[in-house]
């Protein structure tokens, strides 16, 4: 099994501006939770026992979200605060945390290169901070992929999933021919194609499984015009070099939230906030209410 997990949480997150100015994108709520709590439970739950987030200015807000706090313990036990001490229990996760730094926010690739030495020889699962992966992180998917990458001796397995055509634009899209083993090979990704130029409309989902070799890709890597270094352009030089990079559809259940923009986290924070066991039958019946008098005055 894969033990160890790199999440980047260091982007700029411009597209979320100005809620982005001073605090992490990944730190946003959904519904109850900031977004990279969902991650690490994720993980966790997925067998990953230790984690390095690739963090940046500003990013602080994450350590200490992920660190006990002994004044806030103290304070609702002094209050016998039961069930709001039980919300703290995320601070007992059986994970050990790491922190690095981007010093410039030259791409994912780069963030990635940033857990180069905390990898070392080991294969590792890279999770974006932004993305989700079901409703409230209820997805096996990592450790579908940490088995398909070692029964299959893959050098990277990447999580995929069906989006519209339309869309291909925002996404890394994957080209793949079925093996006779019912894997699904990806011969060629492409970063943001257009939708003519699109070779499917299978995207990568924001969970990646790769052994030590992405790193040797990654630096030999040119940045791009952008001057940043994809990690999209390093696994299409895994391609080119023959090695074994599958695909791991994402089932119906785990779609990926992605809180990149503001659309999709609009739709995300309601659909989890509808999801909520306390709030979410009363929060339906005010949307429903609300949805319905704005028809009623169109
Ligand atoms: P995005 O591609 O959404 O980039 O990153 P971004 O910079 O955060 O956002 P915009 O485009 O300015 O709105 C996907 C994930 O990769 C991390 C981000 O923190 C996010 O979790 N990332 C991205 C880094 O860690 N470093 C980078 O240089 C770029």
């Amino acid at each position: 099994m894969i033990r160890s997990a790199i999440v980047p949480v260091a982007g700029h997150g411009t597209r979320l501006l100005p809620a982005t100015k001073s605090q992490p994108k990944e730190m946003l709520p959904v519904a109850r939770k900031p977004i990279v709590q969902y991650v690490v439970e994720e993980l966790v739950a997925n067998g990953i026992e230790q984690i390095l987030f690739v963090t940046g200015r500003n990013k602080s807000s994450i350590e200490n979200h992920f660190d006990t706090d002994p004044e806030l313990t103290r304070v609702l036990t002094e209050g016998n605060k039961k069930d709001l001490l039980a919300e703290l229990d995320f601070e007992d996760l059986e994970a050990h945390f790491f922190y690095t730094r981007q010093r410039f926010q030259k791409g994912l690739g780069d963030a990635v290169r940033c857990g180069e030495n905390f990898a070392g020889e080991q294969p590792v699962i890279v999770a974006l901070g932004d993305s989700i992966l079901g409703i409230n992180a209820q997805s096996k998917a990592v450790s579908r992929m940490a088995q398909l990458f070692e029964e299959k001796r893959a050098s990277c397995v990447v999580a995929v999933e069906e989006v519209p055509r339309e869309d291909v634009r925002h996404y890394g899209i994957v080209d793949v021919v079925p093996g006779p083993d019912g894997t699904l090979r990806i011969n060629r990704i492409v970063e943001k194609p257009s939708a003519e130029e699109a070779p499917s409309t299978l995207a990568v989902a924001g969970r990646y499984a790769f052994s030590p070799l992405i790193f040797d890709m990654i630096n030999r890597l040119k940045p791009d015009k952008r001057g940043e270094i994809q990690l999209t352009d390093a696994i299409q030089m895994l391609c080119e070099e023959g090695k074994r990079v599958l695909a791991l559809p994402l089932r119906e259940d785990e779609r990926r939230y992605d809180i990149g923009n503001f659309p999709s986290y609009f739709e995300t924070f309601v659909e989890f906030a509808l999801a909520d066991p306390q709030y979410g039958d009363g929060f339906r019946k005010w949307l429903e209410k609300t949805i319905g008098k704005k028809a009623a005055k169109a």
